[in-house]
Protein backbone atom coordinates (compact mmCIF):
# COMPACT_ATOMS: atom_id res chain seq x y z
CA UNK A 1 0.00 0.00 0.00
CA UNK A 2 3.05 2.55 0.51
CA UNK A 3 4.17 2.14 -3.18
CA UNK A 4 0.24 2.85 -3.78
CA UNK A 5 0.67 6.00 -1.89
CA UNK A 6 4.17 7.29 -3.68
CA UNK A 7 2.49 5.89 -7.52
CA UNK A 8 -0.75 8.48 -5.97
CA UNK A 9 0.99 11.10 -4.70
CA UNK A 10 3.29 11.09 -8.20
CA UNK A 11 0.49 10.96 -10.41
CA UNK A 12 -0.91 14.22 -8.95
CA UNK A 13 2.26 16.17 -8.63
CA UNK A 14 2.29 15.15 -12.28
CA UNK A 15 -1.69 16.02 -12.79
CA UNK A 16 -0.74 19.58 -11.15
CA UNK A 17 2.33 20.35 -13.40
CA UNK A 18 0.19 19.73 -16.80
CA UNK A 19 -2.44 22.09 -15.39
CA UNK A 20 0.29 24.75 -15.72
CA UNK A 21 0.99 23.15 -19.43
CA UNK A 22 -2.96 23.15 -19.86
CA UNK A 23 -3.18 26.59 -19.07
CA UNK A 24 -0.50 27.59 -21.42
CA UNK A 25 -2.90 25.65 -24.27
CA UNK A 26 -5.83 27.79 -23.45
CA UNK A 27 -3.30 31.18 -23.15
CA UNK A 28 -2.25 30.77 -26.46
CA UNK A 29 -5.64 29.07 -28.37
CA UNK A 30 -6.55 31.33 -30.87
CA UNK A 31 -9.44 32.12 -31.80
CA UNK A 32 -10.13 32.24 -27.89
CA UNK A 33 -13.18 30.28 -27.32
CA UNK A 34 -14.94 28.21 -25.04
CA UNK A 35 -13.67 25.42 -25.66
CA UNK A 36 -9.90 26.84 -25.06
CA UNK A 37 -9.64 25.97 -21.20
CA UNK A 38 -11.03 22.79 -21.79
CA UNK A 39 -8.23 20.40 -20.56
CA UNK A 40 -7.37 22.59 -18.16
CA UNK A 41 -11.27 22.67 -16.78
CA UNK A 42 -11.14 19.01 -16.59
CA UNK A 43 -7.57 18.86 -15.11
CA UNK A 44 -8.69 21.25 -12.42
CA UNK A 45 -12.51 19.95 -11.39
CA UNK A 46 -11.62 16.14 -12.24
CA UNK A 47 -8.33 14.50 -12.02
CA UNK A 48 -6.94 16.87 -9.52
CA UNK A 49 -9.63 16.26 -7.03
CA UNK A 50 -9.66 12.44 -7.64
CA UNK A 51 -5.79 12.57 -7.52
CA UNK A 52 -6.18 13.93 -4.43
CA UNK A 53 -8.69 11.87 -2.48
CA UNK A 54 -7.51 8.91 -4.16
CA UNK A 55 -3.91 9.82 -2.11
CA UNK A 56 -5.26 10.32 0.83
CA UNK A 57 -7.05 6.96 1.34
CA UNK A 58 -3.82 5.53 0.41
CA UNK A 59 -1.68 7.22 3.00
CA UNK A 60 -4.58 6.02 5.12
CA UNK A 61 -4.86 2.59 3.87
CA UNK A 62 -1.18 2.61 4.63
CA UNK A 63 -1.57 3.76 8.10
CA UNK A 64 0.46 6.60 7.40
CA UNK A 65 1.04 8.94 10.54
CA UNK A 66 -1.82 11.23 11.01
CA UNK A 67 0.35 14.18 9.97
CA UNK A 68 1.32 12.87 6.59
CA UNK A 69 -2.48 11.98 5.77
CA UNK A 70 -3.48 15.77 6.78
CA UNK A 71 -0.57 16.95 4.47
CA UNK A 72 -2.24 15.09 1.41
CA UNK A 73 -5.66 17.34 2.00
CA UNK A 74 -3.74 20.26 1.51
CA UNK A 75 -3.50 20.22 -2.25
CA UNK A 76 -7.68 19.86 -2.62
CA UNK A 77 -7.82 22.23 0.42
CA UNK A 78 -5.84 24.23 -1.82
CA UNK A 79 -8.03 23.88 -5.31
CA UNK A 80 -11.06 25.11 -3.07
CA UNK A 81 -9.08 27.88 -3.17
CA UNK A 82 -8.42 27.95 -6.67
CA UNK A 83 -11.90 28.16 -7.34
CA UNK A 84 -12.81 30.51 -4.66
CA UNK A 85 -10.27 32.64 -6.45
CA UNK A 86 -12.33 32.65 -9.33
CA UNK A 87 -15.58 33.12 -8.19
CA UNK A 88 -14.87 36.43 -5.98
CA UNK A 89 -13.01 37.81 -9.15
CA UNK A 90 -16.20 37.47 -11.13
CA UNK A 91 -18.44 38.94 -8.44
CA UNK A 92 -16.29 41.63 -7.89
CA UNK A 93 -16.23 42.02 -11.73
CA UNK A 94 -19.78 42.14 -11.45
CA UNK A 95 -19.95 38.88 -13.25
CA UNK A 96 -18.17 36.47 -15.60
CA UNK A 97 -19.01 37.93 -18.59
CA UNK A 98 -18.55 41.77 -17.88
CA UNK A 99 -14.59 43.47 -18.43
CA UNK A 100 -12.47 43.01 -15.59
CA UNK A 101 -11.78 46.12 -13.27
CA UNK A 102 -8.76 46.51 -11.53
CA UNK A 103 -9.76 45.15 -8.72
CA UNK A 104 -11.24 41.83 -10.17
CA UNK A 105 -7.69 41.28 -12.07
CA UNK A 106 -5.47 41.30 -8.93
CA UNK A 107 -7.92 39.10 -7.54
CA UNK A 108 -7.48 36.64 -10.43
CA UNK A 109 -3.63 36.83 -10.63
CA UNK A 110 -3.74 35.16 -7.22
CA UNK A 111 -4.69 32.26 -9.12
CA UNK A 112 -1.44 32.00 -10.51
CA UNK A 113 0.24 32.42 -7.14
CA UNK A 114 -1.95 29.60 -5.55
CA UNK A 115 -0.92 27.45 -8.23
CA UNK A 116 2.30 27.48 -7.11
CA UNK A 117 1.77 26.48 -3.81
CA UNK A 118 -0.36 24.22 -4.61
CA UNK A 119 2.76 22.57 -6.58
CA UNK A 120 4.74 23.14 -3.64
CA UNK A 121 2.08 20.81 -1.56
CA UNK A 122 2.11 18.39 -3.89
CA UNK A 123 5.80 18.18 -3.89
CA UNK A 124 5.86 18.12 -0.37
CA UNK A 125 3.30 15.11 -0.33
CA UNK A 126 5.12 13.19 -2.95
CA UNK A 127 8.25 14.08 -0.84
CA UNK A 128 7.47 12.61 2.72
CA UNK A 129 5.40 9.39 0.77
CA UNK A 130 8.61 8.51 -0.45
CA UNK A 131 10.51 8.99 2.80
CA UNK A 132 7.62 7.49 4.31
CA UNK A 133 7.84 3.99 1.90
CA UNK A 134 11.39 4.26 2.48
CA UNK A 135 10.99 3.95 6.36
CA UNK A 136 12.82 7.21 6.28
CA UNK A 137 9.58 9.71 7.55
CA UNK A 138 10.60 12.15 10.44
CA UNK A 139 6.78 12.94 10.72
CA UNK A 140 5.94 10.41 13.07
CA UNK A 141 8.81 11.55 15.16
CA UNK A 142 8.28 12.01 18.85
CA UNK A 143 8.06 15.55 20.16
CA UNK A 144 11.19 16.45 22.32
CA UNK A 145 9.70 17.08 25.85
CA UNK A 146 9.17 20.72 26.79
CA UNK A 147 11.99 22.34 28.73
CA UNK A 148 10.62 23.38 32.23
C1 LIG B 1 -2.21 24.15 -9.61
C2 LIG B 1 -2.49 24.65 -10.80
C3 LIG B 1 -3.90 25.08 -11.20
C4 LIG B 1 -5.10 24.53 -10.83
C5 LIG B 1 -5.35 23.35 -9.94
C6 LIG B 1 -6.13 25.29 -11.50
C7 LIG B 1 -7.48 25.05 -11.40
C8 LIG B 1 -8.46 25.72 -12.09
C9 LIG B 1 -9.87 25.45 -12.00
C10 LIG B 1 -10.50 24.37 -11.10
C11 LIG B 1 -10.50 26.29 -12.83
C12 LIG B 1 -12.02 26.38 -13.05
C13 LIG B 1 -12.39 25.58 -14.27
C14 LIG B 1 -13.88 25.69 -14.58
O1 LIG B 1 -14.55 26.58 -14.08
O2 LIG B 1 -14.36 24.85 -15.36
C15 LIG B 1 -9.50 27.11 -13.45
C16 LIG B 1 -9.75 28.08 -14.38
C17 LIG B 1 -8.80 28.89 -14.93
N1 LIG B 1 -7.43 28.84 -14.70
FE1 LIG B 1 -6.50 27.57 -13.49
N2 LIG B 1 -5.53 26.27 -12.25
C18 LIG B 1 -4.17 26.17 -12.07
C19 LIG B 1 -3.19 26.97 -12.64
C20 LIG B 1 -3.44 28.01 -13.49
C21 LIG B 1 -2.43 28.87 -14.04
C22 LIG B 1 -0.93 28.75 -13.73
C23 LIG B 1 -3.08 29.74 -14.83
C24 LIG B 1 -2.52 30.86 -15.65
C25 LIG B 1 -1.50 31.58 -15.26
C26 LIG B 1 -4.49 29.44 -14.81
C27 LIG B 1 -5.48 30.09 -15.52
C28 LIG B 1 -6.82 29.80 -15.47
C29 LIG B 1 -7.84 30.51 -16.24
C30 LIG B 1 -7.59 31.65 -17.23
C31 LIG B 1 -9.06 29.93 -15.91
C32 LIG B 1 -10.44 30.31 -16.43
C33 LIG B 1 -10.70 29.48 -17.67
C34 LIG B 1 -12.06 29.76 -18.25
O3 LIG B 1 -12.40 30.92 -18.38
O4 LIG B 1 -12.77 28.78 -18.56
N3 LIG B 1 -4.67 28.38 -13.97
N4 LIG B 1 -8.26 26.74 -12.99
Amino acid sequence: MRRVFVVLAGLLFLAILAQFYFAAVGAFDRPRDDDSFALHSITGMVLIPLLSILTTLAAALARAPGRLIGLTLAPLGLLVVQVLIIVVGNVISGGADEETGLAGLVVFGLHAVNALVMMGAAAAVLRQARAFATGKSTMDAPQPAPVV
